[in-house]
């Protein structure tokens, strides 16, 4: 993963929305279900206005699935439709097409009254980069489905990935930007990798990430890293130096690779399903 936003792609990659909702009914916004805040640009409610809105929390094998059902209704109650899914696991898809026909009701029924039939609802895969996009569409058009190619009317170039009979899928996602103004976004998402690492240095980063579990998953760390005493977090850090071996110059401990493997366990789910963000109470 190699990304860098420059203004210059952003508003490339905001125009390229802007004419892609002109052919379309639904967005399915996908976001990290371990971050679900940080990983949105709240931007889409701007774009993509009078357009039905599906929200996939992506990645919720990797989350806490207590806090992945509060964020489910916590996006219900805000009036989405929204459903969890693991991209790289297609049956946990299937629940996806009566959602989908759920939030275009309004366009079937429109449809209906015109004396319109069998026109494909179209839809839109949009989110930040690392958020699943490719995965999903991947995984949920699979290698059967057709494309259909260029339509007429329809800009040069643009391709609809055919899914059954009803739905069709632009086959290039909407690329959304993180939204940087509040640091603990930038924070957040170097934390679940979603940006290099280099922006953020990795042991304060993992200091970051001791603190939080430390208050929000008590116990996590010493399971896994046999930690022998409580401590503050730079503490924690050294210990976990201690228990997985990191020397650096024979005999000297090494903050650097401990945070390393700290983060890499965490990344790869090995300290268990973590989610970062709290859903607010669902009201
Ligand atoms: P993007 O198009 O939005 O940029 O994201 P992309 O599909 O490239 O996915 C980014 C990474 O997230 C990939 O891992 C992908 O396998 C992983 N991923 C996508 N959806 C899910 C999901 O629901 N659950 C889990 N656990 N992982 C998911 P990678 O390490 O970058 O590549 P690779 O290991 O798949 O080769």
């Amino acid at each position: 993963m190699d990304i860098q936003w420059y203004p210059g792609h952003m508003t490339k990659a905001k125009r390229q929305m802007q004419e892609d909702m002109k052919l379309i009914d639904l967005i399915i916004e996908l976001v990290d279900a371990r971050v679900p805040r940080s990983s949105r640009n709240p931007d889409i409610d701007q774009l993509g206005k009078q357009k039905s809105r599906l929200i996939l929390l992506n990645k919720s094998d990797m989350a806490d699935e207590r806090q992945n059902q509060m964020w489910l209704e916590y996006f219900k109650k805000q009036g989405f439709y929204a459903l969890l899914a693991d991209s790289r696991n297609k049956t946990t898809l299937r629940s996806i097409q009566p959602l989908v026909a759920e939030a275009c009701k309004e366009k079937l029924e429109r449809d209906a009254r015109r004396g319109i039939k069998n026109r494909p609802i179209r839809a839109m895969v949009a989110g930040i980069p690392n958020v699943g996009k490719s995965t999903f569409i991947n995984s949920y058009a699979g290698r059967a489905c057709a494309k259909t190619g260029n339509r007429p009317g329809v800009t040069k170039g643009k391709q609809w990935i055919r899914l059954g009979k009803g739905l069709e899928l632009l086959d290039t996602p909407g690329i959304l930007w993180p939204k940087f103004d509040d640091p603990e976004v930038g924070e957040r998402l170097a934390m679940i990798g979603s940006v290099r690492d280099e922006i953020l240095n990795t042991e304060e980063l993992s200091l970051k990430l001791i603190a939080f579990l430390m208050e929000a998953y008590p116990g996590i760390l010493e399971g896994r890293y046999a930690l022998k005493e409580e401590g503050a977090p730079l503490e924690i850090l050294r210990q976990i130096a201690e228990s997985r071996k990191c020397l650096v110059r024979g005999s000297e401990l090494s903050y650097e690779k401990a945070a390393g493997i700290l983060m890499d366990d965490f990344r790869s789910g090995k300290l268990g399903r973590i989610t970062l963000e709290q859903a607010p109470e669902a009201q």
